[in-house]
Parts: structure tokens; sequence; C-alpha cells
């Protein structure tokens, strides 16, 4: 508490502070105006209803924004803080969070929501609700669109860099605005990928599991966080007070404050432990969320709460304490207004080309049909070819389709012919293709089925486009599938249909020219894979980091013994994690190791592991590399994921050049949440596993004695 805020709290009555906890939507502005003159809001959120992230809604109006916060400082003199949901894009959009994290670029992620903060602190937003670090296992749920992946470490990476880059060194800068880490916690682990659904999680998975990546955004300094809409086995997120007070706040030391999801303190009576407002208003308010979100149960029922001593006033002032002091980081205490300011799109479109390009993964290319000449016929077919707004994705209010082009536009730019239609006939799928040296088609999925509350039974290609690539098939031409899609797609009965398979997500205002340019071998594709891909969706869910079964039969790594496997399907994924191809050849020299154990001592104390190995470029294009390293804790007090990936880095080689690369392993690597919840390493045999992907890999193996 600065001296500032500490004389601002002195001053203020019970119900302005009530008020700071209040954040309403944005529907009425001389309404928000009314209630900001008499201290009734801490803050506004961009949106009118719950659904923002489904539809295109009306840009911040910075006028408006200012005339509230002129209302607040004629009021109180405290500013509101100005939050909307910008996810992935603001006017410009770069590729669906999930796309990002394929790039395995943390440096391009970093710029990518510095540029987002950017954009929006130019239209007097203060305040974002990303990143999202929800580990997403199944891939049915649509909001692992917005997810970092499956794994624990990435969302740990993806939390850093977002986090960075979102806020800058100095949060009172014009052109920085607060994180929110979200949605803490648990709430990718929805049953049956059913959205807002329960979830059932064990202490020993949440540590290990969903709760890295939220760590991470803390240790990043993240202003705020956003309590999910789940419960956890029997206990609502919103009311749970271990969760929010106990871990988050006193743990892991978060000093910002906790936002609820979209009027999910009321709903804490559709959930069934509060059969009234004031109770829900109570239940989150002691269990640590600091501000309501859109449902007024806090400005209704806490002054009575307060007065009936079920609330105390000192846990009133350490929520408004909380709230003030990030509006005094966020420079607002001095300069409420925003004034006009411009911003560089083309800038901006540049990172958005550049994370497309890495977003990208390919998942095939027999007998190199890939890169395409420019001189090619392509016959062009699959109704996203098409498409411009499915381009972009869900949970993005804000974009401009003006600066968008359809693949179809991008090719017939591109290529010296194309020919074809979106429309699937069947005779035309044949005339073309014939004639054609390959057939193009543009298949997946748009962002209506992906996205909030817009989850799948079934992640497979719809039954025309696998006809389509049945028909395209009988051409007896390469036939190359473009994968429009907010998830991984189940491929098991479709894949043999292909020749060669891009991965291009749904990735943005400039989805198209990173197709073209990686198609025809412009860029080397360089993504891989933050999600494991399924053969079909029965096999949901599926991740590389699974533990170790009874027996020997760990289907994902098509371990001997068979029979275990399913009756029906192959055990193993389409595409596992961390997989991706390239034009060109990357070869892995063994590894080293620069000691082969360490004692328990010595790791805690600060000593490492270090892995060490060359990759040398030796084929023909300039690409990128993504060298991976994981780790086995081979036998422990509980059991351990086969593999855990434990580092990433991302080098770009020209042919014949070789990159040293070097993995350092210590006391947090090796480390897990033990039973006891307590952080450590145990003693015994690690195994090390650096390469290309989960599975392509060499062994290590290591000791702490
Ligand atoms: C509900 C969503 O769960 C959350 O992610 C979003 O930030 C809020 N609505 C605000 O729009």
């Amino acid at each position: 508490m600065s001296e500032r805020t500490a004389e601002i709290l002195k001053r203020m009555s019970t119900r302005e502070k009530i008020g700071q906890l209040n954040q309403v939507p944005l529907v009425d502005v001389e309404e928000a105006k009314n209630k900001a003159r008499k201290g009734e809001i801490g803050s506004v959120i961009l949106a009118h209803t719950a659904f923002a992230g489904l539809e295109e809604t009306e840009r911040a109006c910075m006028d408006d924004i200012n005339e509230i916060q002129q209302a607040a400082i004629e009021g109180n003199g405290i500013p509101v803080i100005v939050g909307r949901d910008v996810i992935h894009g603001y006017g410009e959009v770069f590729p669906i969070p999930l796309a990002m994290a394929a790039s395995f670029n943390m440096h391009l992620v970093k710029e990518g929501y510095a540029m987002l903060a950017e954009a929006a602190s130019a239209d007097g937003i203060h305040w974002t609700f990303a990143p999202m670090l929800d580990v997403s296992r199944d891939p049915r749920w649509g909001r692992i669109i917005e997810s970092p992946g499956e794994d624990p470490y990435l969302g740990e990476c993806i939390a850093k860099a977002a986090v960075e880059g979102l806020q800058g060194d100095n949060l009172a800068d014009e052109k920085h605005i607060a994180a929110c880490a979200k949605h803490y916690i648990g709430y990718g682990a929805s049953e049956g990928g059913r959205d807002y659904y329960s979830t059932e999680i064990s202490e020993y998975t949440l540590r290990n599991v969903y709760l890295r990546a939220f760590k991470a955004a803390v240790d990043s300094g993240v202003c705020t966080v956003m309590s999910s809409f789940n419960e956890i086995s029997g206990q609502p997120v919103t009311s749970n007070q271990y969760l929010l007070k106990d871990v988050l706040k006193k743990e892991l030391g978060f000093d910002g404050f906790v936002v609820s999801d979209w009027e999910s303190v009321e709903q804490l009576i559709n959930q069934g432990t509060a059969d009234n407002r004031k109770e829900c208003a109570y239940q989150a308010f002691s269990a640590g969320v600091d501000m309501d979100m859109t449902d007024g149960c806090y400005s209704e029922n806490l002054e009575e709460l307060v007065s009936e001593g079920r609330i105390s006033m000192e846990q009133l002032d350490e929520s408004v304490m909380r709230i003030l002091d990030i509006k005094e980081k966020l420079g607002l205490l001095d300069n409420p207004y925003t004034k006009p300011r411009k911003v560089d799109t083309e800038k901006f479109r540049n990172i958005a080309y550049k994370t497309a390009l890495e977003s990208m993964v390919l998942l095939k290319n027999n007998n190199n049909v890939l890169p395409l000449s420019k001189e090619s016929k392509i016959a062009l077919f699959g109704y996203m070819a098409d498409e411009k707004r499915a381009l972009l994705g869900s949970w993005v209010p804000d974009f401009t389709l003006d600066d968008v082009h359809s693949i179809r536009e991008t090719f017939e730019d591109t290529f010296a012919d194309v020919y074809g239609g979106s429309y699937f006939l069947p005779e035309e799928v044949y005339r073309h293709g014939r004639n054609a040296d390959a057939l193009i088609l543009v298949i997946g999925e748009t962002h209506f089925v992906s996205g909030e509350a817009r989850s799948l039974t079934s992640i497979e290609l719809t039954a025309e486009q696998k006809e389509l690539a049945k028909r395209a098939r009988k051409c007896g031409k390469p036939v190359i599938g473009i994968l429009v899609c907010g998830r991984p797609i189940a491929l098991g009965d479709t894949e043999e249909l292909f020749d060669a398979l891009i991965c291009a997500w749904q990735s943005g205002t400039m989805t198209a020219e990173a197709v073209a340019a990686l198609l025809t071998g412009k860029e080397c594709p360089s993504g891989k894979t933050p999600v494991s891909f399924p053969r079909a969706t029965g096999q949901v869910p599926i991740y590389y980091n699974t533990h170790p079964a009874a027996r020997v039969c760990n289907l994902y790594y098509d371990e001997p013994y068979e029979i275990y496997n399913y009756e029906d399907c192959q055990g193993t994924p389409m595409y596992p994690f961390g997989f991706g191809l390239s034009y060109t050849e990357f070869m892995y020299d063994t590894p080293q190791i620069n000691t082969m154990q360490l004692s328990y001592d010595e790791i805690k104390s600060g000593k490492k592991f270090l892995a060490e190995l060359y990759i040398t470029n030796i084929g023909k294009y300039t690409g990128s590399e993504v060298a991976q390293c994981y780790i086995r804790d081979r036998c422990a007090s509980m059991t351990r994921p086969i593999r855990e990936l434990r580092g990433f880095v991302k080098e770009k080689l020209k042919p014949g050049e070789t990159k040293r690369i070097v993995f350092e392993l210590g006391f947090d690597e090796l480390g897990f949440y033990n039973r006891n919840g307590d952080f450590d390493v145990e003693r015994g045999e690690f195994e090390i596993y650096i390469g290309r992907n989960c599975i392509d890999t060499y062994c290590l193996k290591i000791r702490v004695y």
C-alpha cells in the first residue's frame, strides 16, 4: 500500500469502497456516467453481454470512456479501470492463442501481446482479460482455442511472455495495459468438454498441471486474476477460499486483485451453494474475489454484510487497496484520460504475419510434394477457401475484414493457374483435379464451432469434407490439405487421402498470406503441435504427459502389449505433442551431459545438469527447429508423467549451419509437487529425452543421490 492510496482509502465511505469492487458492463454511457459520479463503480467492461466473444461488438469509443472518467473524477476523484476482452486481436488479428503457442517462439508471443496492448490502450482500454492459461486436454471443449494447449510448461512460458508483453516494464506508460490470468483454475478440465461444467481435480494434479502457468503469471507480476466458472470436486472456484486466498494470494504471493467471471458470483445460486444474492456476495467476497464482474451482487449486499459484521472493514479495505494499487500502477491516478494516438497498423500486420507463419504446422509431406512451384496449376476446393471471417477465429470482438484476404484470393495472386469452386460439385473436382498439378483442399472448421459455449462431440472432418477428400484422391494428382481450425482435428480415417497437410489454424488477419508463403517455399514451416492430434474423438483425453500404466501398454507411446489397445483404433495419437515437419532437414548430434549425477544438496543449492547438443541444417532451405527437452522421473513417491517438457529452444539455421543448444536441468525442472503439496526433487534416476517432438528423442540417464 502506497502512502497515496492509503490516504485515498482513509477518506472513502463504506459505500464508496464497495463501489470500487463493482464492475459494470457498458450498456448505456449516461447510466455509467451517473454511477461513476456517485462513486458506485470501480470498473467498466466494454461489453454488452456475456457473449462478447462470439460476436463483433462496437469498438471502444474514447470520448465515452473519457466522459465516464471525468464523471468519476468529479465524483470521488478515483478513476475507473476500463476492461475489454482483447484476446488475440484488436483491429488486426493474430492467430488464436492455441496457434500462437504452436509457434514455440516466446519472443514473438511477447511482441504480439505488446502490440495488442499498444493498440487497445490507444482507444482508452486499461485492462484486458488475457492471457487464458487453462491447460486443455479435451479438444471437444470449444475454448481450447484460447488456451496454451495441453502442456503445463508451455503454459508457463506463454504466461510469462503474455504478461511481460501486455504490461511491459512500466505499466504507467501509455502503451501498456494490465493483464488478467484466467480462468483460475481448472476450467479446461470441464467434464466431457462441456463448457462451464464441473471438474474433478485432485490436489496433486491441480498443483502439477493446472497451477503452474498461474504461478508463472504471478511471478511475472500479473496485475489481476479471474476466478473461473467451474467447480472443483464439489466446490465452486468463485467461493473457494482455499484456492483464492490460501493458494493464490498467500502461497503464490499474488498482490493484485481477483475479478470474478461474468455474473459468476450470482451463478453460485445455479451451482447450488447459495440460495440468494446476498449469500452469493458473502461467499465470493469471503473467498477472495475482490471485484464482482457485472452482476451487482456486491454493490447490492456488501454494505449490509459489513454492518452485520459478517464481513469486516479490514477485509473490505484489503480488496479496495488491491484495486487502488493497480490503478496507481497503471498511472490512472495521475493520468485518467486517454489522448488520441495513432497505431502503427503496418507493424501490427507484420507481427501478425510472422506469428501466423511460425504457428502453422506441417503435419505431412510425402515425397516432398511441398513446396509447390508458383508455376503450378492448382485445383482449389473446400468452402473454407473463400472464408474471411472464419480465418480470424473466435473471441475477437474487435476486428476489421478490410485487410483480410481469402485463401482463394491470395492463391490467385500467387499461382499461375487456380481452378475450382468453393462448392462441392463432384464432377468439378474430377474435371479440374485431373488437369491440375495439385489439388488443394481448404477444410476444417469455422469460428462457429469453437470458442466459448461451442463444444463438439466429434472433432473429425464433416462428412462432406471427407467425401471431397475421397474424390480428390481419385484424380491421381497430389492432394494437399490445409486445415483451418480452432482445435486439433481427428484425421484417423482421412489422413491417408492426403499427400501433404498443413495445420493453418485460424491464424488471423494474415492467414492466407502465410499459407501462400509456406506452400510456395518462400518460408519454411516451423510450428509444432501444442496439443496432441487424436486419430478419433473417442481417444480424448489423449495427451503426451500421461502417467505410466500398470501393464506396459502406454498407448500414446505404442508400447508392446497391443492386446491392451483399443479394439477399434490405434492407441497412438495421429500427431504427438511437439510434432511438426520442415522442408529442410535437421540433424541432431547425440546429446552430451556434463555430469551423470548430482547430490540432492547440490541440486537444492542451485547446481544443474547441463545437456548439450548440436543441430545442423543438412537440407536445402533456411528453417527453424524447435529442439525439445523432456524428463521422466523414473521412480518416485507418486507416479510421474512418461514425459514432461522442461525446455525448448527455437533456432533458425541456414543450410549447412550448426548451432549448439544447452538445456539446464536443476531443482525447478526436476521437482514436482508431492503428496503434501510441497515442491521437491526426489532422489533416484531421471531420464532426459531430447529431440524434435515428445516421441522422436535421444535418451540420457542421470541420477540425483
Ligand atoms: C466470460 C469469459 O469466460 C471470460 O473469459 C471473459 O473474459 C468474460 N466473459 C468477459 O467477457
